[in-house]
């Protein structure tokens, strides 16, 4: 198992504590999930986000990021904020896991985030 996923499975459902730190880090993103009631935009995102972080950042992945980044820039989120959702992400992974979470974790989120990034640009 790729040292992504082996960590994933120590910090149990992060999804409120995420949007939990977006909100906090960029208030202006939060009005925009009024909308999303059943909180099937917000699972789809973080589904997304995951799956591009597990998978290998292949051309179909980083064609995903890419054009949603644009589409996200079309309704009002700046590409520097969408970027900053994976290092959100990875934040709150390591803080929930704890001691669990070792360098080559650390290196592993931040390399494959570093990749996608900068093949979706
Ligand atoms: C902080 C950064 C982000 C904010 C504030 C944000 C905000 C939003 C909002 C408000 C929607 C609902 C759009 C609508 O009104 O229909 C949405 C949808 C979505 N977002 Fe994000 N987003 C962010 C980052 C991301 C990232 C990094 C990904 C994936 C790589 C992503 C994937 C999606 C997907 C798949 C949808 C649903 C389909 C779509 O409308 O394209 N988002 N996002």
């Amino acid at each position: 198992m790729d040292p992504i996923t082996a960590s994933l499975e120590l910090v149990g459902d992060p999804s409120d504590a995420i949007y939990a730190r977006l909100f906090e880090r960029f208030p202006e993103t939060k009005e925009r999930f009024d909308r999303d009631v059943s909180g099937s935009i917000r699972a789809e995102m973080l589904t997304m986000v995951f799956d591009c972080l597990m998978n290998p950042a292949g051309p179909y992945q980083t064609g995903l990021v890419r054009t949603e980044r644009v589409n996200h820039d079309g309704f009002g989120t700046p590409a520097k904020v969408f970027d900053s959702l994976f290092w959100i992400v990875r934040d709150v992974c390591r803080e929930r896991a704890g001691a669990a979470w070792t360098p080559e974790t650390e290196a592993a989120w931040t390399s494959q985030i570093e990749r996608l990034l900068a093949a979706s640009k």
